[in-house]
């Protein structure tokens, strides 16, 4: 796989590095993040937001489906912050909370890393109180499977400007596409973490049967300069 030897050399480097100068205060490391995050983390977190800036006037809130320890939806709404402070835009975050666990056929050997991405529900609150959004953040424990039918039921008038679809699996993905693509706006974004992802085979099958079924709704475009997220669907206009 493209990356693989180069990326498991930068994780044994980086383990070594952090053998000889760790540990540290945590927000000392934070607040110098530019030296220690890697070129393929910086690069996915700049794609996102370059995408997020070209829906900035569409209509429509934003949710990240799989959240895992908060990061990119604390990214989207820490951008919101800074381009659109005055916006009514509110980030949705969905999730269990539990890391990997349910799987479908479609998701292949993905099976061998159930449990993997297990965040804390109980962090993520915390530093959503630290930075003030308790209006900003929505979060909306379960399993996907569930959550989401039934908030499309409860909030019938809900519409979505940017969609970060990021379970991984085959099964949530495709309850999202049937529940909440209906729901973003023209202009809008779908955008997948995983489509092409041999790892995870399952978020990318979702994301194919999805486009063979609406391919004229809309346009296929990929991410900039990045290898995760990997698809981007906007709705025609
Ligand atoms: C790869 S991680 C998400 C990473 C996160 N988007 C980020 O950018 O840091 C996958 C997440 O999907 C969640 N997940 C997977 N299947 C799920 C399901 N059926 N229902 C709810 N959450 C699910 C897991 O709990 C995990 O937190």
């Amino acid at each position: 796989m493209k990356f693989a030897s180069s990326g498991s050399r930068y994780l044994a480097d980086r383990s070594a590095l952090s053998e000889r100068y760790g540990p540290r205060e945590l927000w000392e490391i934070v607040d110098h993040w530019p030296l220690y995050v890697g070129v393929g983390n910086l690069a996915r977190y700049l794609a996102i937001g370059e995408l997020l800036r070209t829906t900035l006037s569409v209509p429509g809130d934003l949710a990240e489906f799989g959240v895992w320890r908060g990061s990119t939806s604390m990214l989207l709404t820490k951008i919101l912050k800074i381009v659109d402070p005055q916006g009514p835009k509110v980030v949705h975050s969905f999730d269990a909370f539990q890391g990997l666990t349910e799987f479908a056929p479609q998701d292949g050997d993905a099976t061998a890393q159930a449990g993997r991405y297990k965040g804390s529900l109980e962090e993520y609150q915390d530093l959503i109180e630290l930075y003030q959004f308790q209006d900003d953040i929505e979060i909306h424990e379960g399993l996907i499977e569930q959550t989401v039918p039934a908030f499309v039921a409860e909030r019938p008038e809900i519409m979505f400007s940017f969609v970060y679809c990021d379970t991984d699996l085959y099964e949530s993905t495709a309850v999202v596409l049937e529940h909440i693509a209906p729901r973003v706006m023209p202009g809008g974004l779908i955008v997948f973490d995983e489509w092409n992802y041999s790892n995870f085979p399952g978020e990318g099958l979702a994301a194919n049967e999805f486009l063979a079924a609406h391919r004229e709704e809309f346009v296929v475009e990929a991410p900039p300069n990045t290898r995760q997220p990997s698809l981007a669907l906007r709705r025609r206009a």
